[in-house]
């Protein structure tokens, strides 16, 4: 059922809990693919019945960002989730979310603002306040949807991380399941910006999961000193790419770290053919 109103998701909501039903909520920004049907298939699995969120958030998009041209396939999104036993797809328009007014002069709006420890490094960096509009319409969606679980990928593993501290902090009733990145079959993780790539780009592209299971690899046979395991990355790198960071952090804090233990997340992002990229790895992962 494809809704568009907070009032109507709340009355459907509301229906399900008298009858003591568990309800899963995903939220997405919609050009759904193999990454979110993996999050909705556990989700589907687990709760009694789900919503999917698809909501292209314009607050989470900085200056010059990708917020018009992001990929926007609500029919084809509404199908695959019928297809997947998804109950509702809550679909609002910006205006339904934050107001007409606040739209126009989002500066007056109420945020969510994750701490700066969390914020001040990887995407956080050169993607300013885009954590804050994350928390902020995360929060809006667990109030509007009140969920008792709810779906989130490690391929985003900074916004995973931030997401937690927030439940955490601020004693949200909802319990996070992580899900792990799914990939095609040649390692490139599943994104909704993939579309942007070229045959050429997608090759290309490897480079980033080359460089995070070489890493691993290293890492296996024993390496831990950061500085040398970040050395092991040039050999993939070339014109085609514009690195914009490699990164080793503590996966419960983002603690940057100089020596990697199995606790160690490497975080990279990477520009390919214009179109930046992200991928991360756990070193303590099976
Ligand atoms: O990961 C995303 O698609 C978005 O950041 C999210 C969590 C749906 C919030 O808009």
């Amino acid at each position: 059922m494809l809704i568009h109103t907070i009032k109507e998701v709340r009355e459907q909501v509301k229906e399900w809990k008298k009858l003591g039903l568990t309800v899963g909520l995903v939220p997405t920004m919609g050009a759904l693919h193999n990454g979110h049907l993996s999050l909705i298939k556990k989700a589907v699995e687990k709760c009694d019945r789900v919503v999917v969120s698809v909501f292209v958030n314009p607050i989470q998009f900085c200056p010059g960002e990708d917020l018009e041209k992001y990929p926007r396939t609500l029919e084809a999104d509404t199908k695959l989730c019928d297809d997947a036993g998804v109950n509702i797809v809550f679909a609002p328009s910006p205006a339904e979310m934050y107001g007409e007014n606040q739209m126009r002069t989002n500066d007056f709006l109420t945020y969510v603002i994750p701490p700066f420890f969390y914020v001040n490094k990887l995407c956080g960096k050169s993607r300013v306040g885009h954590f804050d509009g994350v928390c902020t319409v995360v929060n809006k969606l667990f109030n509007i949807v009140q969920p008792d679980f709810t779906f989130f990928g490690e391929k985003d593993a900074q916004q995973l991380i931030i997401i937690q501290k927030m439940v955490k902090d601020l004693n949200i009733p909802v319990e996070i399941i992580p899900c792990p990145i799914v990939r095609e079959e040649s390692g490139l993780a599943l994104s909704s910006r993939n579309k942007y790539l070229s045959d050429e780009d997608k090759i290309h592209a490897l480079a980033l999961s080359k460089i995070l299971n070489n890493i691993k690899n290293c890492y296996k046979k024993g390496i831990t000193d950061v500085e040398a395991l970040k050395e092991t990355a040039y050999q993939f790198l070339d014109e085609h790419h514009d690195l914009e960071y490699l990164e080793f952090m503590n996966q419960n804090d983002l603690e940057e770290t100089t020596k990697a233990d199995d606790t160690t997340r490497v975080f990279i992002a990477c520009k390919v053919g214009g179109v930046r990229l992200i991928d991360n790895i756990l070193l303590g992962e099976k």
